[in-house]
C-alpha cells in the first residue's frame, strides 16, 4: 500500500487467554475428549449458577420498555448515585455521581483509559501482567510494556523499590496501574503496600489507576483495601464492575470511578476526553446498568458474596494441599480473585516434555512447539496435548518468570481434584523428564 495503514502498536496486541483456545479445539478434535478450560475467568462458562433472586430481577427489568433505551452517556443517574451513595457509606469516601462513568465492560474502559492518554504518556504496571491493561497501554505508546515486578518469593507482593527508581529514572512515566486483588495472581496487597505506591505517586507528580473488579472477591480472612480509602489528594482512577462480581460477563457492564479530579486541570482535561470519545458512542449497555442498585442493594446479595467467597477459599486450601510438597514450584494460594499462578523454580529447558499417548495429538503438538518457545508454553501445550487441561503460559502476561495461570473456578468437586491432581502428576513428569 501507498501508505502504511498499520497502527504503531498493532504488535503490542496479544491476549494469549484467547489465542490459546484455537490450540484447545485442534486438541479437543484431535483426541475425541473435552478440555478442561482453565484458561478464561468466566464463572458462568465453568458452570456456577446465578441465584434466582438476582435472575429475577433482571427477568422483571427486561420487560420494561425502557431497558431496551439508550442510556446517558456517563450512565443513569440513579445508577451512579446509588454507587456513590453505597461507596460513602461502606468506605466513608465521598464522589460526586458525575464521577462515575460507565463502560461496556472493563475491556472498553481500559482501552479508553490508556487509548486517550497522550502518546509519550506512559502507564507502569505490574509483571506478571494482565493482558488487557499492558496490551492497551503499550499499542497506545507503541512501545513494549513498562514494569514494575510482583515477587512470587514474597507472596506476590510488588517491588516497590524498583517501582520507585523507574519512576524516578523515567520521566515519561504519568501513571501507576495496580490491580487489587491481582489477576493473574490471586494477590491481595495490603493497606501499607497501597499507601506507599500513592506516596510514590504524590512524591512524582502521577496519577493512579486501580483495576478493582475483584474487591469483592477476597478470602482466607483477607481485607482488601479500596484505592479511594487510601488515595487522599492524589488523581486516581478505580475501575469496577459486574463481570465477576455478580457474576455477568455477558452483560458487559463496568463503571470508572474519578478521584480528585477538580484538584488537577490536567488530569480533569483527560476524563473530560475519556467522556468525550465514550460520547462518540452514545452511550454504555443500559440493562445491567438499570438492575445494579436492585441486586446489589438487595438484602440477599452480602450473603450471596460470603458464599462465593467461602467456595474460592476452599478451592485456593485445595489448590496449596494439592501442589504442596513440590520443592521446584512455588504456590501463593490465591487470597483474592479466582486464579492462581504457579512458577517454576527450576529452570526448565526444551527438552522437557510429557507423555502424549494419542499419536496424532502427539504429532499436532510436536508440530507447533518450536525449538525457541518459551519453555514454559512447551508445559502448558504438552499438558494439553497429554491431559486436556487448558492453562495459560505465565511469559504469556510480560513475565520472564517461568510458570502458568488456572482458576479457582471449577464447579464440580471431582473434576478439580482431577484437574490439580492432573497439573501435579504433570509437573512432576515434566520436571523429570529431562534427566531421563
Ligand atoms: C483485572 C481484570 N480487569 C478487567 C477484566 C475485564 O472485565 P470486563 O468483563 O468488565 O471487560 C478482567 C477480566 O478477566 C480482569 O481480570
Amino acid at each position: 500500500m501507498r501508505t502504511n495503514i498499520v497502527h504503531i502498536g498493532a504488535g503490542e496486541l496479544q491476549y494469549e487467554i484467547r489465542q490459546i483456545v484455537e490450540i484447545g479445539h485442534n486438541v479437543m478434535r484431535l483426541s475425541g475428549k473435552p478440555i478442561a478450560w482453565e484458561n478464561i475467568g468466566d464463572p458462568v462458562q465453568k458452570g456456577e449458577k446465578l441465584p434466582d433472586w438476582m435472575k429475577d430481577i433482571i427477568a422483571q427489568a427486561v420487560r420494561d420498555d425502557s431497558t431496551y433505551a439508550y442510556s446517558p452517556t456517563r450512565g443513569l443517574l440513579e445508577t451512579r448515585e446509588f454507587l456513590a451513595e453505597r461507596l460513602n457509606r461502606e468506605k466513608g469516601v465521598k464522589i460526586h455521581p458525575d464521577d462515575i462513568i460507565f463502560f461496556n465492560g472493563l475491556g472498553d474502559a481500559v482501552n479508553k483509559v490508556y487509548g486517550m492518554l497522550r502518546r509519550e504518556a506512559r502507564v507502569i504496571g505490574p509483571t506478571p501482567a494482565y493482558s488487557t491493561h499492558s496490551s492497551a497501554e503499550a499499542a497506545h505508546a507503541g512501545y513494549p510494556p513498562i514494569t514494575y515486578r510482583l515477587d512470587p518469593a514474597r507472596g506476590w507482593m510488588p517491588d516497590l523499590e524498583e517501582l520507585r527508581n523507574k519512576v524516578k529514572y523515567n520521566e515519561s512515566i504519568a501513571g501507576i496501574m495496580i490491580i487489587n486483588p491481582d489477576n493473574p495472581t490471586g494477590a491481595v496487597f495490603p493497606r501499607d503496600v497501597l499507601e506507599e505506591m500513592v506516596e510514590i505517586a504524590r512524591q512524582y507528580d502521577l496519577f493512579l489507576v486501580g483495576d478493582e473488579i475483584y474487591v469483592n472477591m477476597v478470602f482466607n480472612g483477607k481485607k482488601c483495601t479500596n484505592l479511594s480509602e487510601v488515595i487522599r489528594e492524589v488523581p486516581g482512577i478505580s475501575l469496577k464492575g459486574i463481570s465477576k462480581e455478580f457474576p455477568w460477563p455477558g452483560g458487559r457492564c463496568g463503571w470508572m470511578e474519578v478521584y480528585n479530579q477538580a484538584s488537577n486541570p490536567m488530569f480533569q482535561k483527560y476524563v473530560k476526553s475519556v467522556l468525550d470519545a465514550k460520547m462518540l458512542e452514545v452511550c454504555s449497555t443500559t440493562l445491567p446498568q438499570v438492575v445494579i442498585p436492585r441486586i446489589m442493594g438487595n438484602p440477599e446479595y452480602v450473603n450471596w458474596q460470603k458464599q462465593r467467597n467461602a467456595f474460592f477459599e476452599k478451592r485456593s486450601k485445595r489448590i496449596a494441599e494439592i501442589l504442596s510438597g513440590i520443592p521446584e514450584i512455588i504456590v501463593n494460594p490465591p487470597d483474592g480473585a479466582f486464579y492462581v499462578s504457579i512458577v517454576f523454580k527450576k529452570e526448565l529447558n526444551n527438552r522437557m516434555k510429557l507423555n502424549i499417548p494419542n499419536a496424532a495429538v502427539r504429532e499436532y503438538i510436536d508440530g507447533i512447539c518450536s525449538g525457541n518457545m518459551e519453555p514454559d508454553r512447551r508445559f502448558v501445550y504438552h499438558l494439553l496435548a497429554s491431559r486436556n487441561i487448558c492453562v495459560v503460559p505465565l511469559t504469556s502476561f510480560v513475565c520472564t518468570l517461568q510458570g502458568f495461570r488456572c482458576t479457582l473456578l471449577e464447579r464440580d468437586d471431582a473434576k478439580f481434584e482431577e484437574i490439580y491432581h492432573g497439573v501435579r502428576d504433570a509437573i512432576l513428569e515434566f520436571l523429570n523428564s529431562a534427566s531421563l
